[in-house]
């Protein structure tokens, strides 16, 4: 956001008229990262914080986008049935109200955007054009290179045929192994039933990226904003296709 006066912000915020903003800042009501501001010139920008009557304030067209390192054991939707805890719960601090993009399953961790933005979810979780994402899992067992083959090219799962995937192994133990899963697909616990059906059971699943998108280094439960590179790089992805 470029430099903006601030009655214009409060204006966009939908909080006031640029005129009753005026007064609301003559009035001492306005606070910018803090501060009560009572000077008309006063600009902000991207960043600042900015309070009207002790309620921070956003422009309204404002769209969020939150990259969230989701634990195990927290739902994907906004209300569970069972009243379990929600990825919702862990976004502190967020105040518009957003959405995840797509869902991980209730035992899945890792990577979740989550936005207030309904074009960017529509972009990334259409069929059409639906964006490479890549997991780290343990299964049970170790595939062999024709189960491998099976797996990348296609397999029959219910109704329908999965698309071509990779399966790296990672690391070997001694019923076990990791593996990197990359689909380009989301169907419902789709990489659970891929490795299903080639008789090694997920053990515990992780989305670790999402194209050039990755977790990177963020802790287990924690979020942060995407930035407008991460953001731009997302949407020319998913047009590419
Ligand atoms: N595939 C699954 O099986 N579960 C997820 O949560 C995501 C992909």
């Amino acid at each position: 956001m470029e430099m903006k006066r601030l009655q214009k912000y409060i204006a966009e915020c939908g909080v006031a008229s640029r005129r009753k903003a005026e007064e609301l800042i003559f009035q001492g009501r306005v606070k910018v990262n803090g501060s009560v501001v009572r000077e008309m010139g006063i600009k902000v920008c991207e960043g600042d914080l900015v309070e009207v009557n002790g309620e921070i304030i956003k422009p309204e067209n404002s769209k969020v986008y939150i990259l969230l390192n989701k634990p195990s054991g927290y739902v994907t939707t906004a209300k569970d049935q069972f009243r379990r805890p929600t990825v919702l719960d862990l976004l502190k601090g967020v105040q518009e109200r957003v959405f995840p993009v797509g869902r991980l399953d209730y035992e899945t961790m890792g990577l979740l955007i989550l936005t207030n933005d309904g074009d960017f979810t529509h972009k990334m979780t259409h069929p059409k054009h639906e964006i490479e994402k890549t997991y780290l899992a343990t299964i049970a067992g170790i595939p062999t290179k024709e189960e491998i083959i099976r797996f990348e090219r296609g397999l029959e799962i219910e109704d329908y045929t999965t698309a071509p995937a990779k399966l790296k192994i990672i690391n070997t133990k001694q019923n076990a192994c990791e593996v990197e899963v990359t689909i380009h697909e989301g169907k419902n616990r789709q990489v659970r039933k891929m490795c299903e059906a080639i008789g090694h059971p997920v053990l515990s699943l992780k989305r670790v990226s999402l194209g050039k998108l990755s977790l990177g280094n963020l802790a287990e439960g924690e979020w942060r904003e995407l930035t407008k590179e991460e953001v731009k790089m997302l949407v020319k992805k998913a047009n590419s296709f």
